[in-house]
Order: C-alpha cells, then structure tokens, then sequence
C-alpha cells in the first residue's frame, strides 16, 4: 500500500497554464500537412489551418504556441513570410530534410493559428543570422499600433490592428545551431538584442526568454546570467532548458519508438526523470542571480527523441508514440507542477508529426497519441494553485543501475474549489494499492480517468482509439481519504469535491 499525503490547506505557488505549453517548428511535417494545409485543401480547413487538428487541440486547452522554431528560427528572415503568396520567396529548409521552404505559413498564418487556438504567442527571433534591426522591426511590425512604416505593412498585407507578443526569445540554441556561440558572446550579444525589443503598448508587455542551457551544461547557465544580470530587472524575463529524452542517452542510435524491451522502458523513464536535477541544478545557479525567481525557467523543448520511422524522411523526425510517452509526459507534467516556483513555461517538441507529438496526421487522416490523452487529463491543473503532496514510493526497475521511483504525483486547487490529482504509475507489471489521505479535509465526491495499456500500445490511422482515456470510478471514498487500484503502466486523474 502507497499512501500519498495532501494538504490541501498548504498552496505552494500557481500553475501557469504555459506549463503544458507546446512548440511547432518549420520541421518535416509539423507545420506543413499537420497544421496548415492551406485554403485550397480538400482537407477541411478554415483559413487554411485544418480543422480536425485544432479541433483536437482546442481539447487540450494549448495555452501558449513557440514559433517558428527551433533551428529553424536562427535562419529565419520574416520577411520572406509576409505578402501575397505567389511573391513569397522559396527556399531551402537546409536543417531539417533539405525540403522547399515556399513560405506560405508566416506571420499573419502563426498569429491565426493561435487566435483560432485561442492561445498566447511565443516568437523566436534570429540571434544566429539575423540582425538586430531584423528583430526590432519584426517586433514593430506585429506590435505597433501607431504610424509606422512597418505598422503601415502590416496594414498593407491585411493586418490593421497589432497582434499581442506574448513572449520573445531572443535566440535558439545559440551554443549550437543558432551560432555556435560561447555563453558569455552570447550574453553580450543578448543585452543588445533584447534592447529593442521593444514593447510598445505597456498594457502588452512582451517577455523575453533569453537562450539558455542544453541539458546539464550548468557553465551556459552561469556565464549567461553572469553577463548580462548587472543589466537590471526586466531586460530578461526568462531563460530557456532543452532537455530531450532519449532511451539510450547515445544520439547516433536513440532506438525504436515502437519497438523496445523492459529494459528501454525503464531506461528511458530514467532518463525522463533527469529533469527534476536539471530543474533543481540550473535553478540553483539562477537563485544565485536571481533569488527572488523572477526570471522564470522556460523548458520550451522537451520530450522523447527516437530512431525516425523506418522508411519515413531521417530530416522530418517523425515517430511514433506509446505508453512510454505518455508516462513521460505525465512524469513531467507532474515535475513542472512541483517546481513552479521557478518554472513558469514548458513547451513540448513538438505539437504534430514531430518528436514527441501530440497529433499526428496522413493525409486527411488524424490520429490523438497517448501523449494527447495526458495533456488533456492534466489540463485541470491550468491556472490552479499546486497543493503540498507527498507519496511513497518504491524503487523499481530491469536492471541494478537502472533503478525508478514507481509513482510520481502531483496536486492542485482549481478556482472552482476542486482537488485534481495526477499519479503515474511506472511499473509496467505491478498494480498498486493507493490511499489518499487529506488532511483536515472532507471528501465529498470524487470521480476520475485512467489511461492504461500495454508498454508499447499506440494509435495507428486504422486504428485510432487502441489507447484512450477511460472513465475510473473504482475507489472508495471515507472521511478523508480516497482508496483504489493504480493500474500498472498507467496514467491518472482524479478529480475531488471538498
Ligand atoms: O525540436 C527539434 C530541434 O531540436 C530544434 O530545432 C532544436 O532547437 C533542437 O535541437
């Protein structure tokens, strides 16, 4: 028996809905196919953004968009992304399958997409191979509500009022594909960017996400915050982390995103569980700066990264997606939610067709992964308040050195009043006999989901619903306390009345 305490009379800070942000890139077919098919597509569409996907995404509530990439976004020029689209420049996506760029998703599309989603914006500018007065004009020409020769282009392409920036980063990954940079180069050339970045409506301050650290490379952190903290409160408002998951922690042979043994499983829930030292670490060195955390961790790529499907493009990063990433995205979910004191935005790579995607479509057709099941099931905790928890765990796992927690958790207080409870469950054979224990706290009603199967259940086009979110109801309720069955290999919500 595991006993997870709570208490809901202990809040521990709010859970940004940007937790469950996600990220879409020029990259394969995320953009193009996945999300934008164009106002001439006999795939339904409305202004050329199909349907079915932002039906799906709608679902899940994504509260905040990173565009337009990644690597991408370091060879990015906006403008060959605005105008009539027979005009629009073609060109070579040199980084991701060595496709044509024909441009005709750009700003006044990125800035659709999201008002259809109904979500925030966040935009990466070009630190790589852009200049800085690429930068600031593109900022005026999304922002500014006045006369200006780039407000009036914008108006000219069919855009009168200013869009809303919601968040910035100056820069992609700047100490590899975005410039090859030495974090204190990088620091410097970050206070000059970021200087005219500049928010023009102060009712619309647009927040900027400087470029931080790969994984564990603890000395970017440092030597970036170094550089540029005497700049003073405002001029950064957060720093990036990529971590990717990736089984066998080797990039020349990451493994089959189908096709993996016990062993993979726990491999890779291990290496998931880095995040929390990668949190705990980098947040250290930003607490050294910045002990008052106003700088917020913003984690805008994390994920699973495996082998490409065979036979599919090795530049398109498509792959499929099972229980193991539901579990790592429930495991990660539920880390973000413990460390929002100092994580205030993370961004799944990517939304669809790419890396650890939510949605994945084949021509007209659209399949939800087990890891859109899991956005959806955590979506209760957007906005709420996280609430001290704790549970009893166990360590698990195929081999000595690849050793688990069996459960990880977390909870929160929706502003209706209601507890939500996620759990995962890690263990791919033992069920676990769970009590809730709430303190000083009456349970009045409860009710929840579940989402199990086998390690490497999937959904395919032909069969799109082999793993979905069902209703679970098999718990007794006393007092205080909630008591079930955590199926192994599983996925929880529970939602409480008080
Ligand atoms: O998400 C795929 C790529 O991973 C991004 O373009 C880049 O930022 C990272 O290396």
């Amino acid at each position: 028996m595991a006993k997870l305490y709570v208490n809901p009379n202990v809040k521990k800070g709010h859970l940004n809905p940007e937790l469950q942000g996600h990220f879409s890139e020029h990259l394969g077919r995320c953009i193009y196919e996945g999300i934008y098919v164009g106002e001439n597509s006999e795939i339904p569409n409305v202004n050329g953004m199909r349907t079915d996907v932002v039906e799906a995404l709608k679902e899940i509530r994504v509260p905040v968009l990173r565009w337009p990439g990644g690597c991408f976004a370091d060879e990015y020029h906006w403008r060959d992304g605005i105008g009539p689209k027979a005009g629009r420049k073609k060109m070579i996506n040199t980084h991701w399958g060595g496709v044509v760029e024909d441009n005709s998703f750009g700003t006044h599309e990125f800035m659709e997409l999201c008002r259809q989603l109904g979500c925030k914006t966040y935009i990466n500018g070009n630190v790589g191979s852009g200049t800085v007065q690429e930068m600031s004009e593109w900022v005026e020409y999304m922002t500014f509500e006045g006369v200006s020769p780039l407000a009036d282009l914008r108006r000219a392409n069919g855009h009168e009022e200013p869009w809303t920036i919601d968040y910035f980063g100056v820069g992609n990954e700047n100490w590899g594909c975005g410039g090859n940079m030495r974090p204190q180069y990088y620091g410097d050339l970050y206070r000059r960017y970021q200087t005219y970045v500049r928010t023009y409506d102060s009712k619309k301050p647009i927040r900027k996400v400087a470029c931080g650290a790969n994984a564990d490379d603890y000395h970017w952190t440092d030597k970036v915050l170094e550089t540029t903290f005497d700049h003073g409160y405002g001029f950064m408002n957060g720093l990036s982390l990529h971590y990717y998951t990736l089984p066998t922690g080797n990039w020349g042979k990451k493994g089959s995103a189908l096709e993996f043994d016990e062993k993979d499983w726990y491999r890779t829930l291990k290496a998931t569980l880095k995040m929390e030292e990668l949190i705990t670490r980098h947040g250290a060195i930003m607490d050294q700066y910045d002990p008052q955390k106003r700088i917020g961790m913003i984690i805008d790529e994390w994920g699973t990264w495996y082998d490409v499907e065979p036979g599919t493009n090795p530049g398109f990063l498509y792959q499929q997606n099972t229980m193991r990433d539901a579990l790592v995205a429930g495991i990660n979910l539920n880390l973000f939610n413990k460390h929002c004191d100092r994580v205030k935005m993370a961004n799944i790579a990517q939304m669809v067709n790419v890396l650890q995607a939510v949605i994945l479509t084949e021509g007209d057709k659209m399949i939800k992964t087990p890891t859109w099941s899991v956005f959806h099931m955590y979506s209760c905790h957007q906005d709420g308040e996280l609430v001290e928890s704790s549970v009893e765990t166990r360590k698990i796992g195929a081999e000595e050195d690849v050793q688990v927690p069996n459960l990880t958790e977390s909870v929160s207080c929706s502003k209706d009043g209601k507890l939500h409870v996620t759990l995962t469950n890690l263990s791919l054979d033992q069920a676990e006999e769970m009590e809730c224990v709430f303190v000083q706290t009456g349970i009045k009603a409860a009710k929840g989901t579940v989402l199990t199967g086998a390690m490497n259940a999937h959904n395919t086009f032909e069969a799109p619903d082999q793993v979905h979110e069902e209703e679970f109801s098999a718990f007794t309720v006393a007092g205080d306390r909630v008591s079930f069955t955590l199926p192994a290999c599983s996925v929880l919500h529970l939602e409480l009345e008080v």
